[in-house]
C-alpha cells in the first residue's frame, strides 16, 4: 500500500512538472536519424557558437564561427564533428543556421546559441533550445499498465528526459517497476 501510495504520489509530481518543465524553453521535438536544424540571429554580432548542455551535465562547444569582415561569409573555426555538424549563414549574413545530421541520443539537451558583439569581448547566450525525442509519456503509462513487462520500463528509462523531469520520470518508473513486481 505505501508503494502504490509513493508511486501515485510520484506520478501526480510527474504531471505536474512535465508541462511546466517542457515548457520552459522552446522545445523541438525529433526522431532518432533524422536532421534537424536551429537559427540564430547574428545582426550585429561578429562571432557565433552552440554550445549542448547534456542530461550529464556536459556542457559542450559544438560548432563556432566568426564573420568575414570584408565578405558576407561566415567561416567555421571549429567544429566537433564535421561529418554532421553544419553551421551556415542566411545570404545577408544576419541568421546562423545550425544543421545537426543524423541526431542520436547523445544529441539531446539544451542547445545554446552564444554570440559575441562587434567590438566587444564577451560571449552572450541569447537562445536556448531543448531538443527531445518524441513524448516519452507513452511509454511509461506502458511500463505501468503492461503488467510483468520490465523491458517497457527500460524503454522509459532510454527515453527519459532531461533535467529534473528525467530525474522524477526515472524514480516514478522505478517505483512503478517495483509495485509491478510486487502485486
Ligand atoms: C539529412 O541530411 C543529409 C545531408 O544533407 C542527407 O543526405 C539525408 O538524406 C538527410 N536525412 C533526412 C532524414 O532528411
Amino acid at each position: 500500500m505505501e508503494f502504490y501510495q509513493l508511486f501515485f504520489f510520484l506520478l501526480l509530481i510527474n504531471m505536474h512538472t512535465f508541462p511546466a518543465d517542457a515548457s520552459l524553453y522552446p522545445t523541438l521535438t525529433v526522431i532518432p536519424n533524422q536532421n534537424t536544424t536551429m537559427r540564430c540571429n547574428i545582426m550585429g554580432k561578429e562571432e557565433v557558437a552552440w554550445y549542448l548542455l547534456t542530461s550529464s551535465d556536459d556542457f559542450t562547444l559544438l560548432i563556432s564561427a566568426e564573420k568575414a569582415r570584408t565578405r558576407k561569409i561566415l567561416p567555421v573555426h571549429y567544429n566537433k564533428d564535421e561529418k554532421r555538424f553544419i553551421l551556415e549563414p542566411d545570404s545577408e549574413v544576419n541568421t546562423a543556421i545550425f544543421t545537426i545530421i543524423n541526431i542520436t541520443p547523445d544529441d539531446l539537451g539544451l542547445y545554446f546559441c552564444g554570440t559575441k558583439p562587434e567590438f566587444k569581448y564577451q560571449m552572450n547566450f541569447i537562445k536556448v533550445i531543448r531538443l527531445q525525442f518524441k513524448e516519452n509519456k507513452e511509454e511509461l503509462i506502458t511500463c505501468v499498465e503492461n503488467k510483468g513487462e520490465a523491458s517497457w520500463c527500460e524503454v522509459a528509462l532510454m527515453f527519459g528526459g532531461v533535467g529534473a523531469a528525467a530525474l522524477l520520470l526515472l524514480l516514478t518508473t522505478v517505483v512503478a517497476c517495483t509495485v509491478i513486481r510486487r502485486s
